[in-house]
């Protein structure tokens, strides 16, 4: 297969439902957490509130879908996570970021949707987080991950990679809000066979595309944001149709 990278603009919702099934290897997304904080209220500010400090909230774009109540959030994330099931191959991977907050909303819609939850993956991002006064730093985000049926042990690659993997963010490489980096979107790519086909539904900057791209996979992306899409179009200097 050869390696394309393709940004979509629009709704993952509206654009899953319209892709073949089991058309790719690994489904790997960061998707929004709504999250933030530990009431109604302050979950429904702007992401540029709830995840930025006010010295930074003047760089990156907003974007949607990080407001919802928890009830809500669970069934969005049910649908979406039903789409990317069908779409991958029996045996292939669903790679789902979360912070601490919604990891049993995650892993409830996960397995709602009809994935096989296999486990969690911890990146360690040091001192890239505020620090809380009283309480330990929160610098870990999680990644969970979990297979379309059985593991498909004909495609596995050798090795146990590491479950927790220290991955700073440094700003120049930032592209997005809450972008994460390249390194540790490779690292999560390791357990994939080599030439992996991967979908992400919610792909910002297009970090992992640029990480598919490094990595020898191909990969489609899906951004909401017409801010973000021309970012991550940009990033990967893919050219967009007029
Ligand atoms: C947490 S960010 C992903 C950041 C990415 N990991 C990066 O490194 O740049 C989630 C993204 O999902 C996008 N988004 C939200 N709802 C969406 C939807 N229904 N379809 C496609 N993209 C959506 C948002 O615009 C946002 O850019």
């Amino acid at each position: 297969m050869t390696n394309t990278y393709t940004m979509l603009h629009g709704d993952c919702m509206s654009l899953m439902p319209t892709m073949p099934e089991a058309s790719y290897d690994a489904v790997i997304t960061d998707p929004p957490y709504a999250s933030g904080g530990m009431v109604t209220s302050a979950r429904q500010e702007d992401p540029r509130i709830k995840y930025q400090n006010a010295k930074t909230q003047a760089y990156y774009p907003s974007f949607e879908n990080d407001n919802r109540d928890q009830r809500t959030h669970l069934m969005w994330s049910v649908r979406w996570m039903e789409q990317a099931l069908r779409l991958t191959r029996p045996g292939g991977w669903l790679m789902v970021f979360s912070d601490w907050r919604q990891v049993p909303l995650t892993s409830d819609a996960l397995q709602i949707a009809g994935w096989q939850w296999r486990g969690i993956a911890v990146w360690d991002k040091a001192n890239f987080s505020r620090p809380v006064t009283g309480i330990f730093r929160p610098q870990a985000e999680y990644i969970l991950y979990a297979t379309r049926g059985k593991r498909d042990k004909s495609k596995q690659q050798k090795g146990c990679p590491a479950g927790v993997f220290y991955a700073p963010m440094k700003m120049s490489e930032r592209y997005h809000m809450t972008g994460k980096p390249v390194p540790l979107m490779e690292h999560l790519m390791t357990i994939l066979p080599s030439g992996s086909r991967i979908l992400d539904p919610f792909a910002g900057s297009g970090t992992t595309l640029v990480a598919a791209r490094n990595k020898g996979h191909t990969a489609v992306g899906i951004e909401l944001s017409s801010d973000y899409h021309q970012i991550a179009t940009d990033r990967l200097g893919l050219v967009l149709p007029s």
